[in-house]
């Protein structure tokens, strides 16, 4: 859909997860919620049916409180899987029949307004890039998000280059988010210092292909960061996300208003 919204600075950001579904309306001049944010069990299994009713529950929540957005304004929607115009490529962790789903489409009928929908990962790797702890940094950050998942963002300049998959990085044989995710450690009783010699082995492989400027580590874990970050060693700086849980919210937000034109 190409409808244009009026300018405004609160919009819905909905971030889809395998364990979890979260919503918040975001004030985009803050890059901050406003009010706190709602959270629904992703249904089990993932379905994209499923899935759409309990964004279509989240919005209705979100659109009776202070500060919603106009009912006819934009939603920004992110999803854990590659995303290309609009439609799932992948799926990693969520139910495979998303494969091939134009989620897009999906949502925007569930909703019954506009919607735009983007990888998590880059959605958190957007809003710290505008509003945390990226901001302003020149050159190529990586966000990388541990959880289910590892997640990655590839910025340049400020700017996303979409869909970087490096969760999906083979090392050792295998795909790096199978060793070095937040689930990863919790699935293989990991001490934090044994956690770290996997992150270790990730992010000096991730340091030598690009070379970045900063590193910015989200996901859940990040609460955690004195735990495992100042024990890495590193030449490049790594950082804890700044927005962390909410970072994908803000993003998704941040880039439905930028894509329907409702903020600069
Ligand atoms: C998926 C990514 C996603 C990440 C974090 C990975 O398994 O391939 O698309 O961003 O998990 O959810």
């Amino acid at each position: 859909m190409s409808k244009k919204h009026p300018s405004q600075s609160h919009v819905i950001g909905i971030d889809i997860g395998g364990t979890g579904i979260k919503g918040g309306i975001v004030n985009l001049d803050k890059g901050k919620l406003v009010g706190e944010r709602f959270r629904i069990d992703t249904p089990q299994p993932s379905r994209p049916e499923a899935v759409a009713t309990v964004v279509g529950q989240i919005v209705a929540e979100l659109m009776t409180r202070d500060g919603a957005p106009d009912a006819d304004a934009p939603v920004g929607v992110t999803f854990p899987a590659i995303i290309a115009h609009g439609v799932a490529r992948s799926a990693a962790n969520v139910d495979k029949s998303w494969v091939n789903t134009d989620v897009d489409a999906l949502l925007t009928s569930e909703l019954g307004r506009d919607v735009q929908v983007m990888n998590d990962a880059d959605a958190a790797g957007l809003a710290e890039a505008r509003y945390g702890a990226g901001k302003g940094v020149k050159g190529t950050v990586l966000v990388i998000t541990l959880g289910t998942g590892i997640g990655s963002a590839f910025i340049f300049n400020g700017k996303l280059v979409p869909n970087a998959e490096l969760g999906h990085l083979e090392l050792d044989g295998v795909d790096a988010e199978t060793k070095a995710s937040a689930s990863a450690r919790e699935r293989d009783g990991l001490s934090w210092e044994e956690y770290t010699g996997r992150l270790q082995r990730y992010f000096s492989h991730l340091e030598f292909l690009f070379s970045p400027e900063l590193f910015i580590v989200g996901g859940g874990i990040s609460k955690r960061s004195e735990d495992y970050l100042p024990q890495l060693k590193l030449q490049t700086p790594i950082i804890p996300a700044l927005l962390q849980n909410n970072a994908g919210i803000v993003g998704g937000a941040l880039q439905a208003a930028v894509h329907f034109k409702a903020v600069k």
